[in-house]
């Protein structure tokens, strides 16, 4: 059974749902929000390409190592210049890109914010050239979107037939010998989780109403993304768990290392959005990061004092978002230069999740930390007013 995209002689395709794969538009076309990875980076994946001359497994676009490449960053031969993406141990990648070559699906798993959304998408755009191909997990999921569903009309116009079928994401990257997303997979119920296990170890989906069954073709795999942190967790089976390489995404190792995520994210988001780039930015973000990875250690970054961490979790996600908003608020109400008042809200915001509580945490590690700091006095003034 066929489900390329697009129209075939063979097949009608009126009923088709294509509604995700990836069109750039015609010339002057509205520019979307938020291109997917495969068109944002699309001159970097076309010099990979051309430059790589290793294998490349079936129906990748890239080797594995340019895979690896595109994902970490590096200098090509002929000069090319392929920006990190994920910053990281470099093993991390490497693991998580071989996985993907041999028959084992791979589950990224981690604490909320650690990148998974972001490596899985970039993984499935270099792989596969689509990252599109992809199954949003929440506890309404139903069978149907990792399996097939049918359109109605169709199916009692006509009866079960292959136009009347809509194939989901992973049975169209099985089709298609392509890479499927499933985001947030222990959110979704376990029986549902569950339907995963015969197309990971028999890689085919049997339609009986059809009498057909659709193999994966070579090339096919999944990555799932998983935190263990939140709320409404399903626990994956164990006969689910064993067809996963589980690679674990860790939290920035250092504040250097997250400094650089952040004001990389920051500048990526930022020319998206049409915001100056903040030259002397750099001094806010580095007091973002420190006060996120204090709150979050629990110790202040010379380890002398003990401070108390809030409800939620103060993530790199987090950092990025509230450095954004805070060059919003110099743009558009300020200088252009992001200062401390442009983000004492946003940590305020960030910080304070449950008020009851992450108050007086707020507080204590404004007076016991944040004023006694050298330096820091224009910042405290700033989280001073914020809070009032
Ligand atoms: N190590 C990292 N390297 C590069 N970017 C990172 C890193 N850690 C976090 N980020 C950035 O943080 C942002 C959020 O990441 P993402 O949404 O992928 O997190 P997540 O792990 O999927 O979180 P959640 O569990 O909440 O879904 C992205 O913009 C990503 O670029
Ligand atoms: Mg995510």
């Amino acid at each position: 059974m066929s489900f390329a995209a697009g129209p075939t002689s063979a097949e009608p395709t009126e009923n088709h749902t294509e509604p995700t794969r990836n069109d750039p538009g015609p010339a002057g076309e509205t520019p979307v929000l938020r291109p997917h990875a495969e068109i944002a980076f699309a001159s970097e994946l076309t010099a990979l390409a051309a430059q790589d001359d290793r294998p490349r497994p079936p129906n990748w676009k890239l080797s594995p190592w340019a895979v690896a490449t595109y994902l970490l960053g590096g200098v090509l031969p002929d000069g090319s210049v392929i920006s990190p993406k994920y910053v990281g141990p470099r093993r991390i990648v490497e693991v998580a890109v071989s996985t993907l070559a041999t028959d084992r699906a791979l589950l990224l798993l981690g604490v909320p914010g650690t990148a998974k959304t972001w490596v899985s998408e970039h993984l499935a755009a270099a792989v596969s050239g689509d990252s599109t191909l992809l199954v949003q997990g929440t506890a309404g999921t139903p069978e149907e979107a990792i399996r097939y569903g049918w359109n109605y009309a169709q199916l009692l116009a006509n009866g079960p037939s292959r136009a009347a079928l809509v194939p989901s994401p992973v049975l169209r990257a099985m089709a298609e010998g392509m890479t499927a997303r499933v985001e947030e997979l222990t959110r979704i119920p376990a029986d549902v989780q569950d339907s995963l296990i015969t197309i990971l170890s028999e890689k085919t989906l049997p339609v009986p109403e059809l009498g057909q069954e659709v193999q994966a073709v070579r090339g096919f795999n999944l990555i799932a993304t998983a935190n263990d942190r939140d709320r409404g967790i399903n626990d994956l089976s164990s006969a689910l768990r064993r067809r996963f390489n589980t690679v674990v995404l860790p939290l920035p190792a250092s504040a250097e290392a997250e400094v650089e995520i952040v004001a990389r994210r920051v500048e990526q988001i930022g020319r998206s959005l049409d915001l100056p780039s903040a030259p002397d930015g750099i001094a806010e973000i580095r007091r973002v990061v420190t006060v996120f990875r204090e709150l979050r250690d629990g110790v202040t970054a010379d380890g002398r004092t003990k401070v108390k961490s809030p409800s939620g979790t103060l993530s790199t996600a987090e950092a990025i978002s509230v450095v954004t908003n805070g060059l919003a608020l110099a743009a558009h109400f300020g200088d252009g230069v992001l200062r401390p008042a442009d983000v004492a809200a946003g940590i305020l915001g960030a910080v304070v999740r449950d008020p009851a509580s992450d108050r007086g945490v707020w507080q204590e590690y404004l007076e016991a930390v944040v004023r006694e700091r050298e330096g820091w006095t224009d910042f405290y003034r700033a989280c001073r007013e914020a809070s009032a």
